[in-house]
């Protein structure tokens, strides 16, 4: 038996979390908080945290972010709770390549998974007879392996006064055949059933065109799913003009990302935004993190919207196989977002701690037995 599977006899789960830097730490925190109440008031499971300081601030004392065992000992846990990295003294690519991505790589998390709705009490940007609250309901499958941030690439002639850059996007058929499968899997679960594919095919003519043709092929498997494509540029509009006419969505690493912030800003604020790093195979453990960075702008203020770190750890609950209880703490978190207290990304004016105790005090509520 691999290490993450877990032990449901016991129903302790052992939880790695890294913080990161700037508000990744402050939800975090937060989110444990609300992970420990939760089992705490359940009483049928609990958690075991083990807090890995992998920030930007001991990077620059030691000259790495994740030490040589560190990904041998992240084998070892059920799932790892993720805040955000990035600091404004250390350039972005830095970080993201020092920590952020090899995570995401080591452990084989091909797909990530992004839900969005409007959650109760919140409200889109788009107006009312373009979006009402049950019209923007999706979920994003974003390929986590490769694509345009497989790391490829290099400069060279920086000296001559002419540098010469190349980005290397690598698409494989294993690797756009996995998600597609995945993408599919969750579209056949999703009342709808509906799957969009999103793609560049017209001016990208290899990888592109690869990960068009891989989707008809995967798509015979699924007869009733109803698909349909869309190339990215396309897809911001139909995405901000008619948000009930998607449903699942799949799409190549970098494409994913852009459309999530877009999909999390139409859906009220980037700060309610999780998503889960995921390893299908479950041979390694999952990752779950909020899709915002680490917002030097308000760190240490904490005013941060730990919202996205608690649904995270929502899916990271159902991930670990507790289906209820996680739907549970979704009622609670969306509680809070109906009645208050709302930070202000969401027109409010509480703070970080205030939101927390709040859906505390909700699951002391609603799961008391
Ligand atoms: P960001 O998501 O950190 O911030 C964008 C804007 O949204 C800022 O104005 C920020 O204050 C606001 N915001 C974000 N999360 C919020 C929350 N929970 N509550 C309230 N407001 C929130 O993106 P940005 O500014 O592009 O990047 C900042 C740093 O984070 C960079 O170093 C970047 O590389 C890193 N980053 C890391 C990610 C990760 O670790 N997965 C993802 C995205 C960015
Ligand atoms: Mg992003």
């Amino acid at each position: 038996m691999s290490s993450n599977n877990v032990d449901t006899h016991e129903k302790l789960f052992r939880i790695a979390s890294i913080p990161g830097d700037g508000i990744g730490t402050e939800v975090t925190e937060a989110a444990i908080q609300v992970l420990q109440k939760l089992a705490e008031v359940d009483g049928t499971f609990h958690f075991e945290f083990e807090h890995f300081d992998w920030s930007s601030k001991n990077f620059k004392e030691r000259g790495y972010y994740i030490p040589l065992d560190g990904i041998d000992q992240l084998k070892k846990f059920n799932a790892i709770l993720f805040g955000a990295v990035g600091s404004p003294d250390v350039p972005d690519h830095i970080s993201l390549w020092g920590l952020m991505l090899p995570l995401r790589n080591s452990l084989t998390q091909y797909v990530n998974v992004r839900p969005t709705r409007i959650l109760r009490g919140t409200s889109s940007p788009l107006r009312p007879e373009v979006c009402g609250p049950k019209d923007l309901d999706w979920v994003i499958i974003r390929e986590n392996s490769e694509g345009e941030y497989s790391g490829h690439g290099g400069t060279t002639h920086a000296a001559s006064g002419n540098a010469v850059a190349t980005e290397v996007s690598i698409f494989t058929q294993v690797g756009i055949e996995r998600i597609m499968r995945f993408a599919f899997d969750t579209a056949m679960l999703r009342p709808r059933k509906k799957l969009t594919m999103v793609t560049k095919s017209n001016a990208q003519r290899h990888g592109m065109v690869l990960w068009d043709q891989i989707f008809h092929e995967v798509k015979k498997d699924y007869p009733d799913v109803e698909t349909d494509k869309m190339l990215v540029d396309a897809m911001t509009v139909r995405m901000t003009l008619k948000p009930q006419t998607l449903d699942t969505i799949v799409a190549t690493n970098l494409h994913a990302d852009i459309l999530s912030d877009l999909a999390a800003a139409l859906s009220g604020s980037i700060g309610i935004a999780p998503s889960s790093n995921l390893d299908p195979t479950r041979k390694h453990p999952s990752m779950f993190e909020p899709i915002h960075g680490s917002a030097p702008d308000i760190m240490g203020k904490g005013i941060a919207n730990p919202v996205g770190a608690f649904w995270s750890a929502a899916e990271m609950v159902r991930w670990l196989g507790m289906e209820e209880v996680a739907d549970k703490l979704m009622q609670c978190i969306e509680n809070v977002t109906e009645a208050g207290p709302r930070t202000k990304d969401l027109g409010g004016s509480a703070n970080t701690k205030e939101v927390t105790e709040a859906v505390c005090r909700e699951i002391e509520k609603q799961l008391k037995r």
